[in-house]
């Protein structure tokens, strides 16, 4: 079977799956307040239709897995999942992205079952700050998830940390020093303008080169790092001395697109090629049919632009394709 390599020459061995667009926070960079018009859950593809989809992505040579939302844990049953889908030949790596809520219940069963490892939402470190940012739920208890995933052996613990002009970028020297501290990869990443009205995001956008500043200010002996295990898109650090290291994702200010290695496929049944743009390919039509679930992932490779133009949306400058009206929840980050 020929290998997954879109137009631009780029292999594709990761896929990120999205298992719900429901979660138990409001963060406000990725939802209204208010919620949103969650998908009936019976439009959302079953964990047997998940695993066929997976039998197949294996077969064309994707070997690493990321489970996603909103938040994956409020779907009853993912360790289940993820048991079924580590059995699947070809797949040698399964992640986690959570807000860490529920960690505190599920870290040993998701362990047991097969997960490799956890990336956790952690935008403050400051309880009254969360739920400014987060809107529900309480940073106790994103902490003792923190803990528990670490007590469950599922290494290394990566911290997602969404900086926010106005908003936590007076916590970059406090991140910096639990990196230091701990063994914690902390990842600052830029927010990105993904499927709602720009105002909040040109209000707090914030270009990451504020973190080696602040790294330099606070006297840290930094230099790059290239063994952190993942497959995503950080650019990492490490400190001299420290016990931690830290990562840089910045997608707006300098987009790591050339080496983009991932396909998307959301709850609701669409694989995306691209986090950003509107593209995408409904694989309930080719469910039961394993011609046509791998003619989806060819038509990916296809239909994959070279990169996302955030950077031009920022300036204002006209795009090539269009944006995505999806939300950040509804792909699966
Ligand atoms: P590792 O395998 O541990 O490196 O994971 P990862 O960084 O790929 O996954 P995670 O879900 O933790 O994503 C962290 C941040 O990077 C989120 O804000 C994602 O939306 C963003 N991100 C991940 N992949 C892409 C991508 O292909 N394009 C863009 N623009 N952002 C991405
Ligand atoms: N920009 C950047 N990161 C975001 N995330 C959610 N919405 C955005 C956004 N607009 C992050 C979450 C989580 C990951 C899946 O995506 O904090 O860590
Ligand atoms: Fe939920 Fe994650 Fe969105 Fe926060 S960023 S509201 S935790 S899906």
């Amino acid at each position: 079977m020929p290998p997954l390599v879109d137009r631009f020459g780029r292999e594709h061995d990761y896929l990120r799956i999205s298992v719900t667009d429901r979660c138990n926070l409001r963060c406000l960079y990725c939802m209204p307040e208010e919620g949103m018009e969650f998908a009936d859950t019976s439009t959302l593809l079953s964990y047997d239709d998940i695993v066929e989809v997976v039998h197949t992505a294996a077969e064309l040579g994707i070997s690493k897995l990321r489970i996603t939302g909103g938040e994956p844990l409020v779907r009853p049953g993912l360790d289940g999942l993820i048991r079924r889908l580590k059995a699947i030949p070809g797949i040698e790596d399964i992640a986690l992205t959570t807000n860490g809520m529920l960690l505190g219940k599920y870290a040993e069963a998701l362990k047991d079952a097969g997960l490799n490892r956890v990336n956790i939402s952690l935008d403050t470190l400051d309880p009254t700050r969360f739920k400014f940012i987060a809107r529900r739920g309480d940073l106790k208890r994103v902490i003792e998830g923190i803990e528990a995933a670490g007590r469950a052996g599922l290494a290394p613990i990566k911290l997602n940390c969404v900086l926010l002009k106005g908003i936590n970028e007076d916590e970059i020297a406090s991140f910096l020093k639990l990196a230091y501290e701990q063994p914690m990869h902390v990842r600052f990443i830029e927010y990105m303008p993904i499927g709602h009205a720009d105002d909040n995001w040109r209000n707090h956008y914030l270009p990451l080169s504020h973190v080696l500043d602040t790294a330099e200010r606070e006297g840290y002996t930094i230099s790059r790092r290239t063994n952190v295990k993942g497959n995503g898109p950080s650019d990492d650090w490490q400190m001299a001395g420290g016990a931690g290291s830290f990562g840089l994702i910045h997608p707006v200010s300098d987009h790591f697109c050339k080496s983009c290695n991932r396909l998307r496929l959301t709850a609701d049944g669409s694989m995306k090629p691209c986090l950003y743009w509107v593209d995408e390919l409904n694989v309930k039509d080719a469910l039961g049919d394993t011609e046509a679930m791998r003619n989806i992932f060819y038509r990916a490779m296809d239909l994959k632009p070279e990169n996302h133009e955030m950077a031009a949306k920022l300036a204002d400058e006209a795009l090539s394709h269009t944006p995505t009206d999806r939300r950040m929840s509804q792909i699966g980050g």
